[in-house]
């Protein structure tokens, strides 16, 4: 970010901001990716804020991300969604890509959702699938904090044992379960992208014990695991991975399977949300 002033003061202009538009509290935080977009709907009493217009917000440029912030209620818990997100390979920075997580943090969540599009290594994994993040691979070689730390976000070194939260997997498999499908859970790797992967580089990131691949969630992970928010990850299998599937891999694809499988998506998070408060 160009600015002079630290990035805590950005993202405390950006609260400031949020904050003069609604007297919502959100306690959960949810970053919606591709084609995962219509959750949004099922919010009460919401606001919708662009992101051009919060304070130091990245905007996102992909087709897709909407790119609004919603803050409203599901079942009586102030949420506030994240209708789009960007991506390392829009051209941000760690920062940047991080700064929404960080401001839902100053906010008040003590929980995030971060979901995403992927595409599955693991044999067994079917287009359509929602899995359950259990761990990640860092393949991007960035971090979002990196630079002098600012102990106003957290401490300079911090666990990453259980960065995807083993109660709030325990939650949504029941969750799932009583909606009568299971989740799978699986090794998320994040690569920078845009560009897809070759097959040779899905043969190696499955002997690195990945079972998804994808461009986004990591860093936004850190970040929110710096602030000790506790962190639960849904990857849609909008695709296989190359090499796995025959047929060439594109956005559309990703978008269209996104879509398709919405509707499941919803519902298992608006079961799940509820149960996380103890509702
Ligand atoms: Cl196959 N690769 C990456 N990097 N991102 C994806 C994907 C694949 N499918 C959906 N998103």
């Amino acid at each position: 970010m160009s600015n002079n002033i630290s990035l805590f003061e950005q993202a405390t202009a950006a609260v400031a901001h949020i904050q003069a538009q609604t007297p919502l509290i959100p306690t959960v935080g949810i970053v919606l990716g591709s084609g995962l977009g219509a959750f949004a709907d099922k919010i009460s009493d919401s606001i919708a804020i662009p992101f051009a217009e919060i304070p130091h917000f990245p905007k996102s440029t992909v087709p897709g991300h909407s790119g609004r912030l919603v803050i409203g209620t599901l079942d009586g818990v102030p949420v506030a969604v994240m209708q789009g997100r960007v991506h390392a390979y829009e051209g941000y920075s760690p920062h940047e890509v991080t700064f929404p997580v960080r401001v839902l943090g100053l906010l008040g969540i003590k929980t995030l959702i971060v979901t995403n599009a992927a595409g599955g290594i693991r044999p067994g994994l079917k287009q359509g699938e929602l899995v359950l993040i259990s761990d990640h691979i860092n393949f991007t070689d960035r971090n979002p904090v990196i630079g002098e730390n600012d102990e106003r976000f957290g401490p300079r070194f911090f666990d990453m044992t259980e960065a995807y939260s083993n109660r709030l997997r325990k939650l949504a498999a029941k969750t799932a379960e009583q909606s009568r499908f299971s989740l799978a859970e699986g090794v998320y790797l994040c690569v920078l992208g845009p560009s897809f992967e070759t097959p040779a580089e899905i043969r190696a990131f499955h002997a690195l014990g990945a079972d998804l691949v994808g461009m986004s969630t990591v860093q936004e992970v850190i970040a929110a695991r710096q602030m000790g928010i506790e962190v639960l990850g849904i990857s849609c299998v909008t695709n296989l991975a190359a090499g796995i599937q025959t047929e060439p891999l594109s956005h559309e694809e990703v978008m269209e399977t996104g879509r398709r499988v919405s509707a499941k998506f919803t519902q298992l998070l608006t079961a799940l949300i509820p149960a996380i408060q103890g509702k």
